[in-house]
């Protein structure tokens, strides 16, 4: 059986059950074949109907035991991964075998992942990170480096929202203040973390923007130019360094179940989804996860909607 490029040998069933109305599997594989050698002999799951296995990748489960996976041996650094996305994504990575360092201006946010990673028994340390500030960004790279011995891969998170006045309302200072984090935040992250990842052999960089990167809304301006800009940040760094091996891609969430949104923004954002609902931040990370992974390996400078459909419209 053939996967994205992997060649995989039926394993053992894990499960089977009803999906909608269709049948679904999980079956656990052994990698045959891949131009990555590390994974080659691993066992991974991926789950679907009988005759598609090429489903998903199984990342969902908070109790999915931390280990072996297809990030063994990576060192991947998540900034605000203290809170919501960020936080899912650095527990993903650890179950899927990295060791993670965790960076948040929220430093107890930041320890509590790190902490629930390790009494996980993965592998992770945290800091506190300000990415408007270069050399709190840069600090953070070398802490990566030296906790575990290298970086492979960076998902840039950290971010804010200003929503609710019209343009001509949001004074220079918000305006200015969300650019410094979402926009110059995840220019710095990219200056120190592209030359930390060439050294180590090679890796990804997952940016994250939004549906308000691709298309734009009312009473959000500021915003929605800081991560229109993340994504030509994204297409720029990956046409001048995917060929040094950092592939470049970003992720544009539709409405996700964190902190950073009300549950009255939540319950207005429902309709927006054709899918019917927001979604969960795992379901975000399991998108970064794969960008991220080998199984995205010719796949750089995008912009990956993960937004039940939102921008189909
Ligand atoms: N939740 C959504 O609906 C949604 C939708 C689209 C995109 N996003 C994006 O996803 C990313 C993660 O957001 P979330 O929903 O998980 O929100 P969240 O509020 O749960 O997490 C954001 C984290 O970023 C941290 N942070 C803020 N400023 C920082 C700084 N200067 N330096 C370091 N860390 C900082 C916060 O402390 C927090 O832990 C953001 O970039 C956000 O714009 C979120």
């Amino acid at each position: 059986m053939c996967i994205d490029g992997f060649r995989f040998a039926w394993g053992r069933t894990e499960a089977a059950g009803w999906k909608g109305d269709e049948l679904e599997y999980a079956v656990a594989v052994e990698v045959l074949e891949f131009r990555t050698a590390d994974l080659i002999g691993r066992t991974m799951l991926v789950f679907g109907p009988p005759r598609n296995v090429a489903g998903r990748w199984k990342f969902d489960s908070e109790d999915a035991p931390m280990g072996d996976g297809m990030f063994a041996g990576k060192v991947a650094m998540v900034t605000g991964g203290g809170s919501g996305i960020g936080r899912a994504t650095a527990l993903a990575l650890a179950r899927e075998g990295a060791s993670v360092l965790v960076g948040d201006l929220n430093e107890a946010g930041a320890n509590e992942a790190a902490t629930a990673i390790r009494e996980a028994g993965g592998k992770a340390a945290a800091v506190r990170l300000d990415v408007a500030d270069g050399q709190s960004v840069a600090d953070a790279v070398a802490a990566a480096r030296s906790a575990f011995g290298g970086l492979h891969v960076g998902v840039n998170c950290a971010g804010v929202t200003l929503a609710g006045d019209l343009l001509l309302d949001v004074s220079e200072a918000q305006f200015d203040q969300v650019m410094a984090i979402n926009l110059k935040g995840t220019w710095w992250c990219l200056r120190a973390q592209i030359p930390a990842i060439i050294e180590s052999g090679g890796g990804a960089i997952v940016n994250i923007s939004s549906t308000m990167g691709l298309v734009a809304g009312p009473r959000s301006s500021s915003y929605i130019a800081s991560k229109h800009g993340i994504i030509g940040l994204t297409k720029a760094a990956s046409i001048e360094y995917s060929s040094q091996g950092v592939r470049v891609n970003a992720v544009c969430p539709g409405g996700t179940a964190t902190p950073m949104i009300s549950d009255q923004v939540r319950a207005a954002l429902v309709p927006l989804h054709p899918i019917g609902r927001i979604s969960e931040p795992e379901e975000i990370a399991a998108a970064i996860l794969f960008l991220a992974s080998p199984a995205a390996s010719f796949i750089t400078g995008v912009a990956l909607p993960v937004d039940g459909g939102w921008t189909s419209h």
